[in-house]
């Protein structure tokens, strides 16, 4: 089946992240993210009912996660990450796809998510699944940078 996953890697298979695998996220946050969720952000989230991980893994490491949060009609993207290694091969594309189908599971029929205004790679990535743009929040994050508030039917 042909679901965007580029030739010339693992097959990708999506499932939970394990609690002894949050430690691999915690350093791709901190590889990528100028306000990096920590390991203990990270647990206290993971042990919230409300959360669902999602990863990948490839060559034995956790190459792309997906972490979001359902309340009620609403699934809240907290952040998905592809490690550097691991981009443009459909990581995030497929973790996305797999994670509307978790939230539409579990009950939601949107998800959301707000995302700095510089950050080209993921407006690109949503807007080509088919994501919207509903909004800006001026000074959202906290070193003083606008999101943009982005939307998509589950
Ligand atoms: C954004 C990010 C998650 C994309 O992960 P990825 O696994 O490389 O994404 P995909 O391979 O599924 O990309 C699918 C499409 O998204 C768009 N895209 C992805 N990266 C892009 C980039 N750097 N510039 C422009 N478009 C990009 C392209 O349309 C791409 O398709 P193409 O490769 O055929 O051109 C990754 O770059 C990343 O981890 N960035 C740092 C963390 C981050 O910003 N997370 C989002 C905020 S929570």
């Amino acid at each position: 089946m042909n679901n965007g996953v580029r030739d010339g890697m693992e097959r990708p298979v999506v499932r939970r992240v394990e609690l002894a695998e949050l430690a691999q996220v915690a350093a791709v946050e901190r590889d990528v993210f100028p306000q990096p969720l920590s390991l203990a952000d990270l647990t206290r989230l993971w042990l919230d009912p409300a959360t669902s991980y999602l990863g990948v893994r490839q060559e034995d490491r956790l190459a792309a996660y997906l972490g979001f949060q359902v309340f009620g009609a609403t699934a809240h993207v907290i952040s998905n990450a592809t490690h550097p290694r691991y981009r443009r091969r459909g990581l995030a594309t497929l973790l996305l796809r797999r994670g509307a189908v978790e939230a539409r599971r579990r009950g939601a029929r949107w998800l959301m998510g707000e995302v700095r205004t510089s950050n080209v790679a993921q407006l690109g990535l949503l807007l080509r699944l088919g994501w919207r743009v509903v909004g800006t929040c001026p000074q959202f994050f906290a070193d003083g940078e606008s999101a943009v508030v982005v939307w998509d039917r589950v």
